[in-house]
C-alpha cells in the first residue's frame, strides 16, 4: 500500500490513492485453490522464512489439501515460515471442533511441518478479548507479513478477517460482533448451534493493508454480488474488502460464478 511504504499516512481516505486490483477468473473452483497454493508455495520457496497471514472457511480448503500434497510430495520445507491467522471465534473453549484453531490443525499443521512456535491464531479460550486482541496485536506488529490470503464474507457482508460491514480501514486488531449473515452462514460448523460465539477477535483492516502482497479467494455464486460490490462500488465501510484497492499489490483470483456479476 503506498501510504504505508512511504510512511506517511493521509488523514483522510479520500486522499489514499486506490489501485485497480488483479483480477483473475478461472472456470473452477478447483483452479483457483491451485492458484492460491502456488502463491503460497512461490512465496516460501523464494523466502523461506516468510510471514504469511491465512484464512480458514470453506474457500481454503482445496488449496491446504495442495499444500499438504506439495509438502509430501515435492518436499517443500514450511519450517521456517510464521503463520499469522485472520481471526478466531469468542469465546469458544481451546480445542472445540469448529474453532479456528482446529481448522488450522486438521487442514494444514498435522500435515506439514510448521513448528507450533510459529503458529500464531487468538486464543478462543482468553479470558477477556480485549486483552487477547492487544497481545495478537503485539506480535503481529513486530513481523512485516509478506503474504496474506484471504477470503470475502457470505451475502453483502464483504467482510474481511471479520471485519464486518462499518469497519474502518484503519482498524486494528480486536473483539467484533459477528453480521447476522455471517452468523448464518457459519452455524453449519457447530452441531449446537448454541454454541456458536456471536463474536470473534479479528485482524483489523489496518493490518491487512499492511501486507506486501495480498490474494483474495472467492468461489461459488454465493459470492458473486459481494464481489461486484467490492469491486464495482464505491470503496467504504459497506463493504470493508473494498478497502483491498487501496493496496498496490492485491490479486482477486475468482472462479466463474463468484466473478459472473463483474461488468
Ligand atoms: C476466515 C475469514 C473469513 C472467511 C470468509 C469466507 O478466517 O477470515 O473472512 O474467509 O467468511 O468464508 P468461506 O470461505 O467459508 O466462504
Amino acid at each position: 500500500m503506498g501510504v504505508v511504504e512511504s510512511g506517511y499516512r493521509p488523514i483522510t481516505t479520500e486522499l489514499w490513492p486506490a489501485y485497480s486490483p488483479e483480477v483473475i477468473v478461472f472456470d473452477t473452483p478447483d483452479k483457483v485453490a491451485k492458484y492460491g497454493k502456488a502463491r503460497l508455495v512461490e512465496q516460501v520457496l523464494q523466502k523461506p522464512t516468510s510471514v504469511l497471514t491465512l484464512p480458514t472457511g470453506s474457500t481454503p480448503v482445496g488449496m491446504y489439501g495442495l499444500v499438504a500434497q506439495a509438502y509430501r510430495e515435492q518436499r517443500l520445507d514450511l519450517s521456517d515460515i510464521t503463520v499469522f491467522n485472520l481471526d478466531e471465534y469468542w469465546p469458544l473453549p481451546p480445542g472445540h471442533a469448529a474453532s479456528y484453531a482446529e481448522y488450522m490443525r486438521t487442514h494444514l499443521y498435522q500435515h506439514v511441518n510448521v513448528p507450533v512456535s510459529q503458529r500464531n491464531i487468538p486464543n478462543s479460550g482468553a479470558v477477556n478479548p480485549h486483552d487477547e486482541s492487544a497481545r495478537y496485536e503485539s506480535a503481529l506488529r513486530q513481523r512485516i507479513v509478506d503474504l496474506a490470503i484471504l477470503g470475502i464474507g457470505p451475502g453483502d457482508t464483504c467482510h474481511i478477517g471479520f471485519n464486518e460491514r462499518g469497519s474502518s480501514p484503519r482498524s486494528r486488531t480486536r473483539y467484533v460482533k459477528l453480521d447476522p449473515q455471517t452468523l448464518a452462514a457459519n452455524v453449519v460448523n457447530f452441531p449446537d448451534a448454541s454454541q456458536m460465539p456471536q463474536g470473534a477477535i479479528t485482524q483489523g483492516v489496518g493490518n491487512i493493508l499492511e501486507a506486501q502482497q495480498l490474494v483474495l479467494m472467492a468461489t461459488g455464486t454465493g459470492k458473486a454480488e459481494g464481489i461486484r460490490r467490492t469491486l464495482e462500488g464505491d470503496i467504504g465501510p459497506d463493504a470493508p474488502a473494498s478497502y483491498l484497492r487501496y493496496h498496490r499489490h492485491v490479486t482477486f483470483v475468482l472462479d466463474s460464478q463468484a466473478a459472473s456479476l463483474l461488468s
